[in-house]
């Protein structure tokens, strides 16, 4: 069995899960100190970390109350969505002057600005059927003196040797994420490598490698909801995306103290579990590592290079509406044996 910890009374259970058409596969959790985290980490598997104390200050102190008594007085990125999905969309690939050709887009969420005790109170006062909230906010110089003090007591000794074993580049951002129970940020992937560590409550992230790249329908790349899967893992659409049937995935849930590695270009879903609670989470950005060229090429290098291609086809046709049936007229009836 792959876990130290699996026999630990759980304080969930299936009923605080959202439900989905797919099972899934478990992702490994391992001690800090056991080999096989950096074999997974080398692999580019996902894996559960224990004992990591990676956030640990935070884990003992950040609570609603806390941060809303040490975040200070700047202005903090919340999203509000009708439904409890949180699709991110890029604003600069919205319809615009710098896109004049781009598709027609409507934005599932809405993002404001605001103080964190106006967060915090709307956030309490909430009730069924309102707009649920979901703060997602870049931790900078801004925030106050003791959550300085508590980011500065991260277990930084820790991560930056995986940085430095792994070869990764360098951390480019730690977002503090503060949700609501039951929030859902739909399947996506990111171009970064992620230490994803849980401060309070429970999150459930669904995973799904990248050469399932054909199951997982990506939005085009100069669509504003780029690297966001097509697919309403609520209720797929398996006509129009047949393949998501076939798709497999691995799922994890972790609770405070424990670090979640995503690997770069894996997909994820992620849930703050049903009736647990508000959740925190921060994560740590990486940039990949110098790219170095092995064949057989990674999956997620292969991903990289279908980025590139759609690109560079938009590029020189300047219509994205013209990127699909280019790119089909190349492979249609052509590469069959
Ligand atoms: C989330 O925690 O809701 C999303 C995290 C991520 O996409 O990295
Ligand atoms: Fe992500």
């Amino acid at each position: 069995m792959a876990s130290t910890s699996n026999e630990e009374k759980k304080p969930w259970d299936s009923s605080n899960l959202r439900k989905y058409c797919l099972n899934f596969g478990e992702v490994p959790r391992f001690h800090f100190d056991d080999p096989r985290v950096d074999e997974c980490i080398r692999s580019n598997k996902p894996v559960i970390i224990l004992g990591t104390n990676l956030v640990k200050p935070a884990v003992e102190k950040w609570n609603l109350g806390y941060m809303e008594q040490n975040m200070g007085a700047a202005l903090n990125t919340v999203y509000f969505s009708k439904s409890h999905k949180f699709k991110y969309f890029d604003e600069n690939k919205m319809l615009g002057r710098s896109n004049p050709k781009g598709v027609q887009f409507t934005p599932p969420i809405r993002k404001e600005d605001m103080l964190i005790g106006d967060f915090i109170r709307t956030m309490r006062d909430w009730k069924q059927g309102e707009e649920r909230l979901y703060m997602q906010q870049s931790l900078t110089s801004a925030v106050g003196t003791n959550i300085v003090q508590d980011f500065v007591n991260f277990n930084w000794k820790w991560i930056s040797s995986k940085q430095k074993l792994h070869k990764w580049g360098k951390l480019t951002s730690n977002l503090l994420y503060v949700s609501q129970e039951g929030n859902v940020t739909p399947c996506h992937y990111d171009e970064q490598e992620n230490f994803f560590a849980q401060v309070l409550g429970y999150k459930r992230c669904i995973l799904f490698p990248p050469d399932q790249f054909q199951c997982m329908y990506p939005h085009p790349v100069h669509h504003p909801h780029d690297r966001q899967s097509m697919v309403d893992m609520d209720k797929p659409d398996h006509v129009r995306f047949p393949k998501f049937k076939e798709a497999k995935g691995v799922e994890a849930v972790i609770g405070p103290g424990e670090v979640l590695y995503i690997p770069i270009y894996w997909w994820h879903h992620v849930e703050s579990l049903m009736r647990m609670g508000p959740t925190i989470t921060v994560n740590f950005w990486y940039k990949a590592g110098p790219t170095v060229i092995q064949y057989p090429l990674k999956d997620h290098q292969k991903v990289s290079i279908m980025r590139n291609i759609e690109k560079m086809v938009l590029e020189v046709l300047r219509d994205p509406n013209e990127v699909g049936p280019l790119l089909r007229n190349v492979v249609l009836g052509r590469f069959e044996d």
